[in-house]
């Protein structure tokens, strides 16, 4: 990592809400470059007690980008995003929307996994918006180098970071919005259908393959 890729100025905040200056992420138009930059980011102090920063996967021609909260456990130690239950959940919805996984570009708001420690289990955390903050110029590079017709965004913090902290998935889920010339669509995160009473499984899991119908709708509009 050059030095130029590390936060300067204010400290690392440990509760990730302080407003401070923004990691720095080098102006590098090809992803495996901005992936080597990102490992070593120290941004915020989350890629201490993280195993490695988990740095967005897909072809950097990909019509659509996914962006996700952060990397949970499995991602963490797998070093890649949406591998764990979520991911395979993900990957079942994007099927039954007729996505293909592989066409897609899958990143995180933030990078590193946020825990806390109970026992032997390592316990997610939601990053706080100082985390989404100092990451977001890693989010701003992958976005300006695969350039994707859509975003997809999965989840609350994702949506915020993009959109702004007042936005509210429930009212504008599964609708396409204009955001800096991208299509974006907002939909629930897997994790949170994962969380639900099973009985309200099924019903959640539908109304997310929906969403990304439409999503794959999008795919349609792009420039040829
Ligand atoms: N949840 C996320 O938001 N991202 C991942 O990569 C995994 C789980």
């Amino acid at each position: 990592m050059t030095a130029d890729t590390r936060r300067t100025g204010a400290a690392a905040d440990p509760v990730g809400d302080a407003v401070g200056p923004a990691t720095a992420a080098p102006r590098l138009d090809d992803l495996e470059a901005l992936r080597t930059a990102a490992h070593d980011c120290t941004g915020c102090e989350l890629w201490e007690p993280a195993t490695q920063t988990v740095f967005g996967t897909g072809p950097s021609t990909a019509w659509l980008m996914f962006v996700g909260e952060q990397p949970g456990d499995q991602e963490d130690l797998a070093g890649e995003p949406f591998v764990g239950p979520a991911g395979r959940l993900l990957d079942r919805a994007l099927a039954q929307a007729g996505i293909a996984r592989d066409e897609t570009y899958v990143t995180n708001a933030v990078k590193h996994f946020r825990f806390e420690r109970r026992g032997s289990r390592r316990i997610h955390k939601t990053p706080g918006v100082g985390h989404v903050r100092a990451c977001r110029p890693w989010l701003d590079a992958e976005l300006r180098v695969v350039r994707p017709t859509v975003v997809a965004t999965l989840g609350a913090t994702a949506a915020k970071a993009l959109l702004g902290p007042t936005f509210r998935i429930t009212e504008s889920r599964g609708t396409v919005l204009d955001w800096e010339g991208f299509a974006l669509v907002p939909t629930v995160h897997p994790s949170a259908i994962l969380r639900l009473d099973p009985a309200e499984r099924d019903a959640a899991f539908d109304a997310l393959v929906a969403d990304l119908k439409v999503v794959a709708a999008q795919r349609s509009e792009e420039p040829s």
